[in-house]
């Protein structure tokens, strides 16, 4: 572990990055950080590690030549061993606290800084205010950092969310709205939003817990509740089916006029009798076979009204690992303890990286 005390912020050397998980997002983060001066890939944690026929180096993984030497381990222990020791861990394996928990518990048990994307980590105490307090616990013992970021949560829906509140003398509520495509992902991600379902099975999965939306509404509110200074005393969510009156067709699954293409995934939060936020996330497949617009929607309302939005939406992937990337440097330098994005300065990319490195890769 490269003790703290050299990563002045004057003449920083490159921190030494480890990537945890080499699914979508840590393989993005991997060729963010290989394309950064400031930052040195000296590892990665995964399951695929010693498989058969799997290569045994990153660049083997990712394709890129020449290969960079990065071995790939399939514990951090022989990782940190590998690698003669690190600062910063770059998490992606997992949505939820009890999940990942034990893993961010093994990251400061071996001296390092973590930025997670597990969505709960956002604000890990609205679902799980013991196992946070546990995190916040170790992480203060041992002298280091945790934080919960991404695209959503992490920016869209709260961050940006909060950023622009900071021009206002003051807000009354907020209202955000991400409208997206679900097109270019996977089954799992079907699967979770019920896409190609007929609205009964739609219903029935719901209420048994297998089509859950988007993780991270809970997370997003108390974000800006905190930031606004009032408490959340109740948070509502609602999902209804997107029911598609066209076929639309993608690589994982075609949706028949009358079945679902995605979910309206709503979240508000109650302070007291004040609606203070509202969150609407509508996740569907080829949202342009009905002329729906995708884009990214914020309402301030309060004195005065700010209204931002973007077209097409922020794209999720690249957002979500390079904002990881991003926070690097000011997770190493933050005060111990499990924050948020709240507690960091205010996070910005930057104009050093090599672009070729990403050249090949689609948003
Ligand atoms: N906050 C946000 O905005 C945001 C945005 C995108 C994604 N996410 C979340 O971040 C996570 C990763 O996203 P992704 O798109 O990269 O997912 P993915 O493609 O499914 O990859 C997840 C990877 O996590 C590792 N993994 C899975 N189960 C594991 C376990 N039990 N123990 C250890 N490692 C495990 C595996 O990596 P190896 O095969 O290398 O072991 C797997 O490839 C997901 O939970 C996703 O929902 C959050």
């Amino acid at each position: 572990v490269v003790p703290r005390e050299r990563l002045t912020p004057s003449q920083p050397p490159p921190l030494r990055v480890v990537i945890w998980g080499l699914g979508a997002m840590g393989r993005l983060m991997a060729r963010l950080v290989l394309a950064d001066p400031d930052l040195r890939l000296v590892g990665a944690v995964t399951r695929q590690a010693g498989a058969s026929g799997a290569p045994s180096d990153l660049a083997g993984l990712l394709g890129l030549e020449p290969a960079a030497g990065i071995p790939l381990s399939p514990s951090l222990d022989r990782a940190l061993e590998r690698a003669g020791g690190a600062n910063v861990v770059l998490h992606a394996t997992g949505s939820f606290v009890a999940e990942v928990a034990g893993q961010i518990e093994a990251c400061l048990e071996a001296g390092l800084d973590v930025v997670t994307i597990a969505e709960e980590m956002a604000f890990p105490w609205a679902q799980s205010p013991d196992l946070a307090a546990r995190l916040d616990r170790l992480a203060r013992e041992r002298g280091h950092t945790v934080v919960g970021t991404g695209v959503n949560p992490g920016f869209v829906l709260d961050t940006l969310v909060v950023l622009l509140t900071a021009v206002t003398g003051h807000v009354q509520s907020v209202y955000g709205r991400r409208v997206n495509d679900l097109s270019p992902y996977g089954p799992t991600v079907m699967r979770t939003q019920g896409v190609g379902l007929d609205p009964d099975e739609f219903a029935r999965r719901v209420a048994d817990g297998t089509v859950v939306g988007h993780v991270g509404f809970p997370e997003s509110i108390h974000l800006i509740a905190r930031a606004l200074g009032v408490k959340v005393t109740r948070v509502e969510e609602s999902r209804e089916p997107i029911i598609s009156t066209v076929r639309r067709v993608t690589p994982h699954v075609v949706v028949e006029p009358g079945y679902v293409a995605g979910c309206r995934h709503v979240a508000r939060g109650w302070s007291g009798d004040l609606l203070l936020v509202e969150l609407e996330h509508p996740q569907q497949v080829r949202p342009e076979a009905e002329g729906v617009e995708t884009g990214d929607y914020i309402e301030i309302r309060g004195w005065p009204d700010i209204t931002v939005r973007t077209g097409p939406e922020i794209p999720g992937g690249i957002a979500t690992a390079a904002i990881t990337v991003n926070l690097a440097r000011p997770v190493v330098q933050a005060p111990p303890g499990l924050l948020t994005m709240l507690d960091l300065p205010l996070p910005r990319g930057t104009a050093r990286r090599r672009p070729e490195v990403l050249r090949d890769v689609r948003p």
